[in-house]
């Protein structure tokens, strides 16, 4: 079975952050056909240029009316068919309990479960006539576990790892498997304002004693969406060098 993801389409979304450059980098050395998407102009454009074959991009904010609509068209304008599909665009901001108000709420849960859900909807039509869709949602170690002062961000990543395994129940037997991703501390932009201290203290709860790296999920990621993952269905996956609390 094909490790290869030549004459595959993917949709990569939040390309512009660590984890997501990473997925698109690994993806691109595999052979697909990409479409990354961000809002950061610069960063977008400068990763593409990277990959000079088959690569596009699309500046957009998911929470926009209709972006999905936008996102699928211009991919099957492009490359006339979308077979893989990576929701990893998120909203990753801690807020306490009790000074969580309405606006974020909304706003976390429309980045992190309303537009990865409406992305699944839109992109899995083409998957369904291709007979072949592999569906890899970046959820968190926290949508499991819970966080301090992250519970709307747990809550969305929960969410999206019920509907994963919803959707896999409905679509596997039409060879589209659709699985998570649950990472745990990666080095990323957005895990660099943790401090020293409290960064020495997690990994010591980590029995590998380090964070994770971008390519590490990456690799999870590209395995995931290609042929040899075709009897992983349903999965949310932890990559977080064994840390549980
Ligand atoms: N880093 C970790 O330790 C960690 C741990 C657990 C789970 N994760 C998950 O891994 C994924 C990637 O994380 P990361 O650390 O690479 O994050 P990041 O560097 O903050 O990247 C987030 C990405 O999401 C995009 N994004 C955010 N809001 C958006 C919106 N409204 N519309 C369109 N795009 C939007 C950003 O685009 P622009 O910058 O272009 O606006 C960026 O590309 C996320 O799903 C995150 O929840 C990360």
């Amino acid at each position: 079975m094909k490790e290869s993801l030549e004459g595959r389409t993917a949709i990569i979304t939040g390309a512009t952050g660590d984890i997501g450059a990473a997925i698109a980098q690994e993806y691109y050395k595999l052979g697909a056909n990409l479409i990354l998407t961000g809002r950061n102009e610069q960063k977008i454009k400068e990763l593409a240029e990277k990959m000079p074959r088959n690569t596009d991009f699309v500046i957009l904010d998911l929470t926009a009316f209709d972006a999905e609509t936008k996102l699928v068209d211009y991919t099957i304008q492009k490359f006339g068919s979308i077979d893989i599909l990576v929701n990893n665009a998120a909203l990753i901001e801690g807020k306490l309990f009790l000074k969580t108000g309405n606006d974020f709420l909304h706003k976390a849960f429309e980045v992190n479960f309303f537009a990865p859900y409406r992305l699944m909807q839109k992109t899995l039509p083409y998957m369904l006539k291709n007979k072949f869709g592999r569906i890899i949602n970046i959820t968190s170690l926290a949508g499991e576990t819970g966080d301090a002062g992250m519970s709307v961000y747990a809550a969305s990543k929960a969410a999206l790892a019920g509907a994963s395994k919803s959707i896999a129940a409905e679509y596997g037997r039409r060879n589209i498997t659709t699985n998570c991703i649950a990472p745990g501390i990666i080095n990323t932009e957005s895990t660099k304002f943790i401090s020293k201290d409290y960064a020495d203290n997690i990994k010591n709860q980590i029995p590998i004693r380090r964070f994770g790296k971008p390519e590490e999920v990456a690799s999870l990621a590209a395995y995931l969406a290609s042929e040899r993952a075709s009897y992983i269905n349903g999965q949310v996956i932890n990559i977080n060098g064994g840390l549980y609390r």
